[in-house]
């Protein structure tokens, strides 16, 4: 038996969806996107999302709007994907990097020491699909003292008033804080839907709108709508509406449209996302919870409380007292037993643009640890008992195997 890691959910109504796309005669943006923009709204309870090509393009989108340019400063974790950090590299800005705490997650306590008059933005991560403490972050940003140091420099920045919480939701669809759904948490909140993604478009992102006054989150989407499509007055669709021909561009915007031929894959999975496929995650989340329980060596991952409810994105198991070297030796006896497993992620000092622009790993000795002794789990809809029992008894041998002698 090969158990894959996280393969895509695909059943006959997402095939239905795509079928009726495609014998529709429309295939890029048009009635799908908007219907998944409603349904991503429905759900999170915003009035608008505007869906884009990947949480990459609507996370440096969104630092666009907000006017993070060179010589800015962001915040974000030294633990999460390279993309958190690259969008703001794509704009001449400086990632500054934070540690994590025992959950994943960047430590909020230690953010305020980075801020300074050049920071624009702070990028919590909800890593795994485990929220982020909003709370504690905005308490921060609205915080007297930091609101002092920010100097804004565009007319969206001085609006705001302060540093712009932008939530990297790529997990985290269908998490809870607080008892609200994650996306709108953030000023804004960029759920992605790549392929391995709890909900998937195959590649796509949407970003969440959820400004305070004074801003009009009707307004703000329709030119995030306009500058993710070369900046133009009408979309492919509505220009194909005779002779309505005639467009105008009045924005250098950028490439970052959702495709409708995409957005049908999305729209079916997400319409059974909470009753369905959710839920089923969440199952085998627990399962995972109630077999590891019983090891003294296993570090479960944060677990659901009734302030905070994760999307079960990941199951990032940690293995107590074991090295780097020994985790990447039960990496090979679990794949070596069919199993895939993954680790999330590599602090970002480790990856070499990051290393060879002067980050330094001893610099987060929390996310060093949590990676080194990290194994992300299988975890979907579908997978079975049997499948799962597979899982547990292929990391309890390696573990066995390469871990026990040390570290008893
Ligand atoms: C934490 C995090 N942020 C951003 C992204 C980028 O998402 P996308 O592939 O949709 O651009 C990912 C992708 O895996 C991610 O894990």
């Amino acid at each position: 038996m090969k158990i894959p890691f996280s393969p895509p959910y695909i059943d006959d109504d997402i095939k239905r969806e795509v079928m009726d796309t495609l014998e529709s005669g429309w295939i890029t943006s048009g009635p799908k996107v908007l219907a998944l923009e409603k349904l991503v709204a429905e759900q999170t309870g915003l009035t608008h999302v505007a869906c884009c090509n990947s949480a990459t393009s609507g996370l440096m989108l969104l630092l666009h709007w907000y006017g993070v340019t060179r010589g800015d400063e962001v915040i974000i974790p030294a633990y999460t994907y390279a993309a958190t950090a690259l969008v703001v590299m794509h704009l001449g800005a400086v990632p500054v990097l934070v540690d994590s705490g025992d959950d994943f997650n960047l430590d909020v306590g230690k953010i305020r020491e980075k801020i300074t008059s050049r920071t624009k933005v702070i990028i919590p991560v909800d890593i795994a699909g485990w929220p982020c403490a909003y709370h504690a972050l905005f308490d921060l940003v609205n915080a007297p003292e930091v609101k002092s140091k920010f100097t804004p420099t565009t007319e969206n920045q001085r609006r705001l008033g302060r540093v712009m919480v932008l939530s990297d939701a790529a997990h985290s669809l269908g998490a809870r804080y607080a008892n609200k759904p994650i996306g709108v948490w953030g000023d804004f909140s960029v759920f992605s839907f790549h392929a391995v993604k709890n909900v998937t478009t195959a590649e796509g992102g949407a970003m969440c709108i959820n400004l305070p006054a004074p801003f009009d989150s009707l307004e703000v989407y329709k030119q995030l709508k306009l500058w993710s499509l070369n900046g133009q007055t009408k979309d492919a669709l509505a220009k194909t509406n005779g002779a309505g021909w005639k467009y105008d561009i009045i924005y250098p915007g950028f490439k970052m449209n959702m495709p409708d031929i995409c957005a049908a894959i999305g729209l079916a999975q997400l319409r059974k996302y909470p009753n369905h496929l959710l839920p089923e995650r969440k199952k085998i989340f627990d399962q995972y919870v109630d077999f590891f329980r019983a090891h003294v060596w296993a570090e479960l991952p944060p677990g659901d409380t009734p302030h905070r409810a994760s999307s079960a994105h990941l199951f990032a198991l940690r293995v107590r007292g074991i090295s780097e070297g020994q985790r990447d030796e039960m990496i090979v006896k679990i794949t070596q037993a069919g199993v895939s497993v993954n680790v999330h992620f590599q602090p970002l000092p480790l990856l070499t643009v990051f290393r060879t622009r002067g980050y330094r790993m001893e610099d987060y000795p929390v996310a060093y640890d949590s990676y080194a002794r990290e194994i992300s789990l299988p975890i979907y809809p579908g997978l079975t008992a049997e499948q799962v029992h597979l899982v547990v008894t292929s990391v309890v041998d390696a573990y066995n195997d390469v871990a026990s002698v040390t570290v008893r």
